[in-house]
C-alpha cells in the first residue's frame, strides 16, 4: 500500500504525520488519558515496549513540556468555549462574526488556544522506556534495550529510574512509580490462540514490572487481546487494583480484538511481595487478598443506591452503584470477573476504520520517526548483496544488462 492511500485509509497515521507524533498509537493513549484522566498528579513513569516512542512523546510533552492534551487539553478547550460564549461586550460580538467566517465559535475557541498556550512543566519528572528495539532519544526520556519478559529487566529498570540512589542490595526500595504503562505487542502471526497467548505473556511482564514499582494508589494501563479467557485476567488484576475496567479508543480499529485494561488504585494484598526471582507468568495465581469474614447468607444486602454528581468538566456521572456488588459478577469461586467496558475518544474523533477523501493536490508527508532497526533491513540488506537492486536478483539484472 502506498503512502498517500494509507493516508486515506488511515486517518490516525496521517494525522500522526501532521501533528508530529512518531507512530499513530499516540492517540490511543490521549484518548485513553480523556476518560480516565491519567496523567494527573503524575510525575514517575514506565512506559513499557515503547519504540518507536510515540507514547513517551506524549509523556514528554505532557509531564516536561507542560503541554496540554487528553482530558486537560479537552477541559482549556471547554473553558474556552464556555468564556467565549458568556463573555458577551462589544469587541468579544466583533470576533464572534469573525469566527462565523473562519470555522464557527469552534474555530475561534481553536484558535484562542493556539494563541494563547499554557505550558505548565511539572517538578521531578522521571520517565523511562523500554523496548527490545532501539528508540531514537527523547526530551527527559532515559531509553532502554531490553526484554520485558526478562527477570534481568526489572533491576536494570529500577537502576534507570534512581540512578543515584539504587542499591543492589536493596533493589525494591527505590522510589515508586505513579503510572506503569504497556503497549506491547507480538509480532501478530493471524493464529488468534497463539497471538493471544504471547500477547498474554508481555501482560503478565507488564504487570510483574509494575507490582515491583508501582506506589499504592499507583495506575497501571496495558493493552490486551480480547480472547475467550480475558475475564480471569481481569479477576487476577481486580485482585490488586481497586479499579479495573477495559477501554477501546476510537482510534484503535473496531475490528482488531485489542483492547486497554486501565487498572487504578494500586493495593496489593497484605504483606505481597513482588519477587525478582519468580516473576508473574501465565497460570500464576495472584494471592487473595484477606477478606473480612463474610456475613450469614440470610443477612440483608445493602441496597443498590444510584447516585449523580456534575463533575468539574460538566460532565454528570451516575454511579449505579455497582462497586459495592462486585462480588455479583465474580463466578467460579472468584476467578473470573467481567470489568466494565468503555468506548473512549470523542465521536467527533476519526474513525479507524473509514477511509476518507483527501484533496487531489495533497502532499503525503514522510513518518516523522522511521524505525531505526526494523526487522525487514537486514533482509533487504542481504537482498541487494545477492541481487544488487531491491527486488531483482543478479541472474535478472545480468540478463536484464545483455
Ligand atoms: C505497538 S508497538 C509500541 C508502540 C509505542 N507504544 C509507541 O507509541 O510508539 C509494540 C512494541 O512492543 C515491543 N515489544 C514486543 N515484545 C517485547 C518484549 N518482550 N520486550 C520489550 N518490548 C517488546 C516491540 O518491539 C514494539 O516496539
Amino acid at each position: 500500500m502506498g503512502k498517500s492511500s494509507k493516508d486515506k485509509r488511515d486517518a490516525y497515521y496521517r494525522l500522526a504525520k501532521e501533528e508530529g507524533w512518531r507512530a499513530r498509537s499516540a492517540y490511543k493513549l490521549l484518548q485513553l488519558d480523556e476518560e480516565f484522566n491519567l496523567f494527573e498528579g503524575v510525575t514517575r513513569v514506565v512506559d513499557l515496549c515503547a519504540a518507536p516512542g510515540s507514547w513517551s512523546q506524549v509523556l514528554s510533552r505532557v509531564l516536561i513540556k507542560g503541554e496540554k492534551f487528553g482530558r486537560a487539553g479537552w477541559q482549556d478547550k471547554q473553558k474556552n468555549m464556555r468564556d467565549y460564549v458568556l463573555g458577551g461586550g462589544g469587541e468579544k460580538e466583533e470576533v464572534k462574526e469573525e469566527g462565523k467566517e473562519e470555522g464557527g465559535v469552534e474555530g475561534e475557541v481553536e484558535k484562542k488556544a493556539e494563541e494563547t498556550p499554557k505550558l505548565t512543566p511539572r517538578e521531578g519528572v522521571r520517565i523511562v522506556a523500554i523496548d527490545l528495539q532501539p528508540m531514537s532519544p527523547l526530551d527527559g526520556v532515559t531509553t532502554m534495550r531490553a526484554d520485558i519478559t526478562h527477570p534481568s529487566t526489572i533491576p536494570l529498570m529500577l537502576k534507570a529510574l534512581d540512578p543515584d540512589t539504587y542499591s543492589p542490595s536493596s533493589p525494591l526500595n527505590s522510589s515508586p512509580v505513579d503510572l506503569v504503562i504497556s503497549d506491547g505487542a507480538p509480532d501478530v502471526t493471524g493464529l488468534h490462540d497463539l497471538d493471544i497467548y504471547v500477547q498474554s505473556q508481555l501482560l503478565w511482564a507488564a504487570l510483574n514490572l509494575a507490582l515491583c514499582v508501582l506506589k499504592p494508589g499507583g495506575k497501571f494501563v496495558a493493552k490486551i487481546f480480547r480472547g475467550k479467557d480475558v475475564d480471569l485476567l481481569f479477576a487476577q488484576l481486580k485482585i490488586v487494583f481497586e479499579r479495573v475496567r477495559v477501554a477501546k479508543p476510537r482510534s484503535s480499529r473496531a475490528s482488531s480484538i485489542e483492547a486497554f485494561v486501565v487498572c487504578e488504585g494500586f493495593c496489593p494484598p497484605e504483606g505481597f511481595m513482588p519477587s525478582l526471582e519468580r516473576p508473574l507468568g501465565a497460570g500464576t495465581v495472584l494471592p487473595e487478598p484477606v477478606r473480612e469474614e463474610p456475613v450469614s447468607s440470610d443477612a440483608k444486602k445493602p441496597e443498590k443506591k444510584v447516585t449523580s454528581r456534575v463533575r468539574e468538566d460538566g460532565a454528570i456521572e451516575i454511579d449505579l452503584g455497582d462497586e459495592t456488588d462486585d462480588e455479583d459478577d465474580i463466578e467460579e469461586g472468584g476467578r473470573r470477573w467481567i470489568a466494565p467496558f468503555l468506548a473512549c475518544g470523542d465521536l467527533s474523533a476519526y474513525d479507524a476504520d473509514a477511509t476518507y477523501h483527501l484533496p487531489k493536490d495533497r502532499v503525503s508527508l514522510d513518518p516523522v520517526q522511521p524505525p531505526t532497526a526494523p526487522p525487514y533491513k537486514r533482509a533487504l540488506e542481504m537482498r541487494k548483496l545477492a541481487g544488487g537492486a531491491y527486488g531483482k536478483t543478479k541472474g535478472r539484472a545480468e540478463k536484464a544488462a545483455s
